[in-house]
């Protein structure tokens, strides 16, 4: 199974092709996302919330990401892995966010980087591309700007909104991105920018017009307690099985049924 290069997300885009992505934070994930043929693995900053416990995505740190980005190369043959940059380590300026970009590139493995904002993020973005280190833009609703943004709200709605979006878009594009996440933008808007640009769009409720699509795995297959957002389907109920294994292993502790003979060594030696 070749590997999925850069080059694969605008030739799958100009052939009609969707693009699937998920995020992973660990070895084991990685493997079976890899093995069912996901195109593009996510160490999103998302690790913040679903790894770390914080509630929200600002306080986790490189020294806290690298680690989760190290296993997930080590468990993807296959899939292009992006690591997100986490807030703070790129907002002073395109050498600070070099410096940090770079950092990623030789420690962890993964092929590009993630980072969020469109116009006022372009010089960023141009920096670490000229550095032969691609980027893959987030536009729309960036979780890291959560409250300069008046919280976790639809972007791009209105005329004054998708003139916005699709002007982040273009810079995102101009400035050397070979792909673009969209979040929480409407499905009409996000299907305009997707057909103006050349970059390919991931989509994360931003409906079926965007060239692929994202999800937290941990709430696309049920791993995340409590609420998930309206936009999320949720494919399996991860959480409630382990839930189950965990508590008939309680069970089985408890009443002596485990382990049994076969799971237990005798005094004799090996045949
Ligand atoms: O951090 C993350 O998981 C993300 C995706 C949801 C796009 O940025
Ligand atoms: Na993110």
């Amino acid at each position: 199974r070749k590997r999925v290069r850069i080059r694969h997300f605008a030739r799958a885009k100009a052939a009609g092709e969707k693009i699937t992505a998920l995020t992973a934070y660990d070895v084991i994930s990685a493997q079976i996302f890899d093995e069912a043929g996901i195109d593009l693995l996510l160490v999103g900053d998302s690790a913040a919330n679903v790894v770390y416990g914080y509630d929200s995505t600002l306080p986790v740190s490189m020294d806290e990401l690298i680690p989760l980005a190290k296993a997930v190369t080590r468990g993807a043959t296959r899939a292009c892995v992006v690591a997100d940059l986490p807030f703070g380590s790129y907002e002073r300026g395109p050498e600070q966010a070099l410096d940090t970009a770079v950092r990623f590139m030789k420690e962890t493995g993964v092929t590009a980087i993630k980072l969020e904002g469109g116009e006022r993020s372009a010089a960023v973005i141009r920096r670490i591309v000229d550095a032969g280190i691609p980027v893959m833009g987030h536009i729309g609703y960036t979780p890291q700007a959560e409250h300069g943004l008046g919280g976790h709200v639809v972007q791009g709605r209105g005329d004054d909104g998708a003139a916005k979006l699709m002007a982040d878009a273009l810079a995102v594009q101009e400035a050397g991105a070979f792909a673009v996440v969209l979040e929480m933008v409407p499905a009409e808007i996000a299907a305009q920018v997707t057909a103006k640009l050349e970059i390919a769009t991931i989509g994360i409720g931003a409906g079926a017009g965007c060239d692929g699509q994202i999800l937290v795995w941990t709430d696309a297959f049920g791993m995340s307690a409590g609420r998930i957002p309206s936009f999320v389907r949720m494919f399996a109920n991860v959480r409630e099985t382990l839930l189950q294994a965990a508590t008939t292993y309680r069970d089985e502790v408890r009443s002596g049924g485990f382990p049994n003979e076969r799971e237990s060594f005798t005094d004799a030696p090996n045949a």
